[in-house]
């Protein structure tokens, strides 16, 4: 065998699981179809995105929050095309750097379209068209995902785009007009409202970031609207007339109705997104998929082959980067002969807004939908004193605990910074901690984190600054 490990795909499940399987000593080699390593997240997902929104935030904030502050600066100019610039210098140095993790580790990049030949064979066919079968002990699927299209409404990635095209558009759409309000809608909504769009949002439900808590998600929307989003909650997009210089979309009640029809310079797609197995000649070989189109795995990631095993967004999941990393750990452990786990219950979820959202756990719904019978302790940070002396004072944070018990069992924020907070909690639910224990940890003042340790306290009602 000229390889223990093979692994299609360099995104963050493909090339992590590399890492670690050269780590713990196997000979490994990824197959890659794309231009460049990294998949999804690097090149037009995770950081694209990040960059896209730094940038816009720093411009909304020179625009509207300086001069509060008694920092006195003429208007900002947009200058798209540097700030797309600095989109790219951030792909490219992330490009870099999984390129330099593949050489220190030993790793052999097979730049190709991958295919499944039966257990231990992988043809790899090179942009040139020449393929060559490689041999391995273990093949590891981690294709990742693709966009998912609505039907009868034809995305060219210039004026009906995918995530794809609104990453990359040449100039700010006067009306922008956004199909899904879930990750994707509200975080590259957010880029292009601050950067001076008009943002509409139709959503097929009648809240928005299904899947993450009600009253989270609810406030959420209050604090876009004060910003300007436009909401259309329980309606659908089901056709897009591309014939005039403005586009003009039909929208419909989800149940069924009248259809209207509203006017937009381009159209962003982003209903969620499906496992990419194209040309991976899965059927030939007998890897079974589920009926979402999903490779189904076992709890140790192999699929109905032996040999062959999958991980990352074209697995069963949440479509997240850092559950792909954690799965190809998992994965290359376990071909290691090591007990390697993904604890699903604490996968943290963050929404890159302004204010951001967080969460890890349980949500009331899931917890009422469960039967478990639970506590809450909820802090504003009208209440944080770094928020008040920051005026960033939107949103709170929420804690669930086991009312008999005491452990936690969901964190959920809504506010600055709300991405790195929710780590802690992270932490503390791995270690199966309690509120309790939460609330006895000393937290450093004046800090945002604060506002969690309040919460915390005030499961047992006894928040000190409320
Ligand atoms: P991918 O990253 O999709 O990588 C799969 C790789 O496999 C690709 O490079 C592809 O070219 C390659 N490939 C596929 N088929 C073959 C083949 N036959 N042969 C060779 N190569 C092949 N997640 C977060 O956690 N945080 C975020 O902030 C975040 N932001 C996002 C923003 C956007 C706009 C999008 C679209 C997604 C975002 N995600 C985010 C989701 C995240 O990108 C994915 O969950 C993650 O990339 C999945 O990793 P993966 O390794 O499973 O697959
Ligand atoms: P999503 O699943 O987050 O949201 C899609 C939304 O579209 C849902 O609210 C859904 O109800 C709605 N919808 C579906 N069909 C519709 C229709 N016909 N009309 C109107 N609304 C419709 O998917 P999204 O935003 O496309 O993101 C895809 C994936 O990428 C997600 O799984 C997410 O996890 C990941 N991602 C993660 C990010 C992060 O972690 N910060 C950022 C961006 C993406």
């Amino acid at each position: 065998m000229a390889y223990d490990l093979v692994i299609i795909g360099t995104g963050p499940g493909g090339y992590v699981c590399a890492v670690r399987a050269a780590q713990l000593g196997m000979k490994v080699a990824v197959v890659e179809k794309n231009a460049t390593l990294g998949g999804t997240c690097l090149n037009v997902g995770c950081m694209p995105s990040k960059a896209l929104l730094h940038a816009s935030e720093m411009f909304e904030e020179a625009a509207h929050s300086f001069a509060k502050m008694g920092v006195n600066v003429s208007a900002p100019k947009l200058d798209l095309p540097a700030m797309m610039n600095f989109k790219q210098q951030g792909i490219d140095g992330n490009v870099k750097g999984v390129e330099f993790l593949m050489k220190k580790n030993k790793i052999d990049v097979l730049m190709g379209k991958g295919r499944i030949l039966g257990a231990g064979k992988v043809e790899v066919t090179g942009s040139d068209g020449k393929a060559q079968v490689v041999e391995t002990k273990n093949i590891v699927i981690a294709t990742g995902s693709d966009i998912a299209r609505l039907k009868g409404i034809e995305i060219d990635e210039k004026r009906i785009v995918s995530s794809t095209g609104a990453l990359a558009l040449e100039k700010v759409p006067g009306k922008l007009l956004i199909v899904g309000a879930g990750v994707i809608g509200l975080e590259l909504g957010s880029v292009w409202h601050r950067l001076g769009a008009e943002v509409t949002v139709v959503e097929f439900l009648d809240r928005i970031l299904p899947g993450m808590d009600g009253e989270v998600a609810k406030q959420f929307q209050r604090i876009l609207e004060k910003q300007g989003f436009k909401f259309r909650l329980g309606a659908k997009v089901t056709a897009v007339d591309t014939s005039g210089k403005t586009l003009k979309a039909s929208i419909e009640p989800a149940a069924g109705g009248a259809a209207e029809a509203i006017e937009a310079d381009v159209v962003l797609v982003c209903i969620g997104r499906v496992p990419y197995t194209d040309g991976l000649g899965l059927k030939e070989a007998g890897v079974a998929l589920d009926n979402r189109g999903r490779v189904q795995i076992d709890s140790h990631f192999a699929t109905s082959v032996k040999g062959v095993y999958a991980i990352g967004d074209v697995v069963a999941g949440p479509m997240l980067a850092h559950k792909a990393e954690d799965e190809g750990v998992a994965c290359a452990e376990i071909l290691a002969g090591q007990a390697g786990h993904v604890n699903y219950d604490v996968i943290p979820g963050v929404v890159y807004t302004t204010p951001e959202v967080s969460s890890v756990g349980k949500t009331e719904e899931e917890l009422k939908q469960a039967g478990i019978a639970y506590t809450s302790g909820k802090f504003p940070f009208t209440a944080n004193g770094r928020s008040k002396v920051n005026q960033t004072t939107d949103g709170f944070v929420k804690i669930l605990a086991d009312a008999k018990t005491d452990r936690v069992l969901g964190v959920h924020i809504i506010g600055r910074e709300a991405g790195e907070m929710i780590h802690e909690a992270a932490v503390l639910m791995e270690f199966g901690g309690s509120a309790e224990d939460l609330a006895r940890t000393c937290h450093a003042h004046p800090t945002r984190s604060e506002a969690i340790k309040e919460a915390a306290l005030a499961v047992g009602k006894r928040a000190i600054h409320m």
